[in-house]
């Protein structure tokens, strides 16, 4: 059915909308924002330091390189007002929230006295489920600091989560990745001594020339660095300077891996992992416990088909999605310390609604192999021929209580998920795609 891997998965959904399209984003916010909730569904909040000591050539994220304790405490200045503005809102005021993301950027920058400031204005601010889940992403360099790690115990940080990418110090250094792997090795020994319940690691696959074979020294390691979970994303190119993708060009680097070569890494990695006793609780997910943090598994709808678990964006650039919108603040932090110190909220782009809100769940399917057929309306929110084909070809079969992505189907979960998305929301996603690959070096944030 399908010959050719869609580049792309999205985390959030609906898609963001450019300003121009849907004016009057913040009068929006404001609107949601003025009701009260009787009865909230399932509620995150999505918590965005966007600061890195250094660049590695591959990020496409929201970052800026910054150094300076003036810089971090005018930024958590302002994210504590922030939070203080959103805790005021009717929205917002009454809710219970069950888990909580850092992330960036790399939040382990900031200097520990602000990210006390920052948890303490969280609790004073909102109101935490008993058994919140705290999720904390550094860069392994900073995150090693033992002052920071009992820092994130105190306010019972429950997950920690780095970025490792590979242990090849060739890509390594091509990459530009200023953390070594002896930083890697304190911040899992300084973390383990505190016995955070679970330590993550991003890796990357589809690197440069890799092969089958060179992955394996990424599994000798992994194997014996004893992580918690594992989060395996293959390696995107649209964020990489012009100068790297020329060194590509002159072969001075080698070649992306080709489609084929793609999946059989990805076959790989789902063997190995497997072997190595890790699970694939979600789409690109690893884990010895047999599920994915709760942050994602609230996020994605369950896994289930849920659609309505909503999520509070704090910081510049954060998203979040309320009453079925998804809304971005502005990535530009001088507009968002000004916007929030004149007390307005610092939204700066919308998505438009769903016409079936159901479809997000349904969207949702491919992080996690699966939907129940519990959600008739979100498996209805797809065309019964999109079901055929993808049933026809053996990417998708039907039990009784559910539909399950078959192992062929785990290879085009990007795909799926494309094709589950509404008309509009296809045509929005071509449209960003367009784009960034003809902008090289583009950052685009997560999808
Ligand atoms: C916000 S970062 C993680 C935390 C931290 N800043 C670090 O790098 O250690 C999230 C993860 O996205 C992944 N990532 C970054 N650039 C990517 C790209 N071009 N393609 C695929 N994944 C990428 C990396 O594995 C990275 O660790
Ligand atoms: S991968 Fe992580 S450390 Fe590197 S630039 Fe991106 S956010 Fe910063």
């Amino acid at each position: 059915m399908y010959q050719e891997l869609f580049p792309i998965t999205y985390y959030f959904y609906p898609l963001l909308e450019g300003d121009y399209r849907l004016g009057g984003h913040r009068e929006t916010l404001d609107q949601i924002m003025g009701t009260e909730v009787k009865q909230a569904p399932d509620s995150l909040i999505y918590l965005h330091i966007p600061y890195c000591h250094d660049l590695c050539q591959f990020c496409p994220f929201h970052i800026k390189i910054a150094n300076g304790d003036d810089v971090y405490r005018r930024y958590t200045d302002a994210l504590c007002r922030e939070m203080e503005l959103l805790a005021q809102r009717p929205y917002v005021a009454l809710r219970e929230f069950q888990a909580i993301y850092f992330g960036g950027g790399s939040p382990s920058i900031l200097p520990v006295g602000n990210i006390r400031k920052i948890f303490e204005t969280l609790h004073r601010c909102f109101k935490l489920a008993p058994d919140v889940e705290v999720s904390f992403e550094g860069e392994p360099r900073t995150l090693g600091n033992p002052e920071l790690l009992e820092l994130l115990k105190e306010f019972k940080t429950r997950r920690l989560s780095f970025g490792l990418q590979t242990y090849d110090e060739l890509q390594r250094k091509r990459f530009k990745i200023v953390a070594t792997l002896a930083d890697v090795d304190r911040v899992t020994e300084n973390a383990r001594k505190l016995g955070f319940d679970e330590i993550n690691v991003d890796m990357m696959y589809d690197l440069p020339g890799q092969t089958v074979t060179t992955l394996e020294e990424d599994f000798v390691r992994l194997k014996a660095s004893g992580f918690d979970s594992v989060d395996y994303y293959n390696l995107h190119y649209f964020a990489f300077p012009k100068n790297f993708k020329h060194a590509m060009e002159r072969g001075e680097i080698p070649a992306k891996p080709n489609q084929d070569m793609h999946f059989a890494l990805a076959q790989e990695i789902r063997w190995r992992m497997q072997e190595m006793g890790f699970r694939a609780v979600a789409d690109q997910v690893y884990s010895v416990k047999d599920r994915v943090c709760e942050y994602f598994r609230i996020l994605w709808g369950g896994g289930y088909g849920e659609h309505r678990a909503e999520t509070l964006a704090v910081g510049s650039s954060a998203r979040g999605y309320l009453q079925g919108i998804a809304y971005m603040n502005t990535g530009d932090v001088n507009t968002y310390v000004s916007t929030v110190s004149a007390s307005e909220l610092p939204v700066a782009k919308i998505s438009a609604r769903l016409e079936t809100p159901e479809n997000r769940g349904a969207v949702f399917m491919s992080k996690f192999f699966s939907i129940s057929k519990q959600h008739q309306a979100a498996i209805e929110s797809i065309p019964a021929s999109l079901w055929k084909g993808w049933s026809d070809s053996g990417l998708i079969r039907e039990t009784p209580e559910a539909f399950v992505l078959t192992e062929r189907g785990r290879l085009w979960t990007t795909n799926i998920m494309r094709d589950s998305l509404e008309l509009r929301q296809q045509e929005l996603a071509h449209a960003s795609l367009d784009f960034i690959e003809k902008k090289p070096g583009v950052r685009t944030g997560t999808f």
